[in-house]
């Protein structure tokens, strides 16, 4: 069998070290492979936005099974330009990728389909906006509708930061096309679970839920990043909690999506909070989520091919859970120096012989190999994923292990699942 993953960062790591283990005898592809996932597959020099390339590429190349990781290529149309040319390929159309895709569209879709969720209202008009926001007061969360490289939320604890906001957004159009317009909604207080759901478009099994932890600094302070490390299982997203998001999110979400001539087929993200009025999504996503899958997927037992393969060959699923193995992982995310802002890429990593192990892996998300050298080249550069019996013991491995990791300006957050910590502890 041929797969092709698109993607270059740790989730697509992740998703090709947890395939290789579902067919080992498989032969893998990837689109500009990072230095991680490059001896582990052929590399294939095409950039993953480049759409027409990349099918002509796989058609020519007798490629069995296209894995998408990132949202960018989901939302143009990847896999409808795959399926036209025959391509088995999984992931969902554009059109259901909206529900990632537009914000607007998703928090239209969850109001019809009944699906708990923040009060919203959307805008296009700055005045409108701003008397919303006056109305409703703060604090109060701005979001670009459009794709925004993860930077398109703003939380806002006062009104004058929420007219900055949709200044930059309306106004100045800072956000280009993905900001004109905007959803104002109210603030969410709880925490945060990430829930993954394969789906046929009709039928989902939910993989373990997982936490992230975006913010860069420890303790949840500074600014938003892609993720800084994750968790996983999350002992607050009991079985209870697992049913409630299939049959009050998933599961309604996945029927208003069918309804609306666009049935979800792949990877469905649930981003919801545990509030004291219950589950509310905070955002849907159309694809596995960084760093949460470097959690999620060591710790899955079931075959992840064979669910991809069902889906993307149009087979129905058997709902249910998919089984995790005992014990716990955590994965804490090594950064450039001066990441989430500016930083400098082209330092050479050293990782210790001795660091990597069954139950240690390190997933690379911007590297590159130059010259026989590993080096950096983005803002987010390793996972160190570490797999114990308990949470704690998970948890200090991982720590452990990245404060070995060493390169320019490396720096790493301490207290990934402290959440989880204050609970177990
Ligand atoms: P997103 O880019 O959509 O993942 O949002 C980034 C982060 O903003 C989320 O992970 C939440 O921490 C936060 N956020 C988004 N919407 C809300 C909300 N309604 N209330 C509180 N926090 C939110
Ligand atoms: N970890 C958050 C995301 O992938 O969007």
């Amino acid at each position: 069998m041929r797969i092709l993953i698109v993607g270059t960062g740790g989730r697509e790591h992740a998703l090709l070290w947890k395939l290789r283990h579902d067919a080992p005898a498989a032969e893998f592809f990837a689109t500009q492979p990072n230095g991680g996932m490059e001896p582990l597959c052929t590399p294939v020099p095409i950039a993953p936005a480049d759409i027409e390339a990349l099918s002509g590429w796989a058609a020519s190349h007798h490629i069995d099974l296209t894995v998408v990781g990132p949202e960018a290529p989901l939302a143009a149309g990847i896999v409808d330009r795959f399926e036209k040319k025959g391509l088995s390929v999984f992931g969902p159309s554009k059109d259901a990728a909206r529900i990632e895709s537009s914000k607007v569209f998703s928090k239209d879709l969850m109001r019809t389909a009944g699906v708990p969720t923040a009060e919203y209202r959307t805008f296009s008009n700055l005045e409108g906006a701003r008397s919303w926001v006056r109305e409703r007061g703060a604090p109060i969360v701005i979001k670009a509708s459009g794709l925004a490289a993860g930077k398109g939320v703003i939380v806002c604890t006062t009104e004058d930061e929420a007219f900055d906001a949709l200044q930059a957004m309306l106004g100045d159009l800072t956000f280009g096309e993905a900001g004109r317009e905007v959803v104002i909604e109210d603030f969410l207080d709880g925490e945060e679970i990430s829930v993954f759901a394969v789906t046929d478009g009709t039928n989902a099994v939910v993989l373990q839920p997982s936490q992230d932890y975006k913010r860069v600094g420890e303790g949840d302070t500074g600014l938003n990043t892609g993720g800084m490390g994750a968790y996983a299982p999350v002992s607050i997203a009991t079985d209870e909690v697992v049913t409630e998001c299939r049959i009050r999110v998933i599961e309604p979400t996945l029927r208003a999506l069918a309804a609306s001539g666009a049935p979800f087929r792949g990877l469905l993200y649930a981003g919801v909070i545990s509030t004291s009025d219950g589950l509310k999504v905070i955002e849907f996503n159309c694809r596995f989520g960084d760093p949460e899958t470097q959690v999620v997927l060591p710790m899955m037992r079931t075959s992840l091919l064979e669910l991809m393969r069902t889906v993307a060959e149009g087979g129905a699923l058997t709902p249910g859970v998919a089984a995790a193995r005992p014990g716990a992982a955590v994965s804490t995310i090594v950064a450039s120096g001066g990441y989430p802002g500016s930083y400098e890429t082209g330092k050479t990593i050293s990782i210790p012989d001795d660091l990597e192990s069954d139950d240690c892996i390190v997933f690379h998300a911007g590297t590159r190999n130059e010259d026989g050298r590993l080096i950096t080249a983005g803002g987010r550069v390793l996972a160190v994923t570490a797999l114990a019996p308990t949470f704690l013991a998970a948890a200090d491995a991982s720590e452990a292990a990245a404060a070995r990791i060493e390169f320019g300006g490396a720096f790493h957050r301490k207290d990934i699942g402290w959440r989880e910590r204050l609970r177990q502890e």
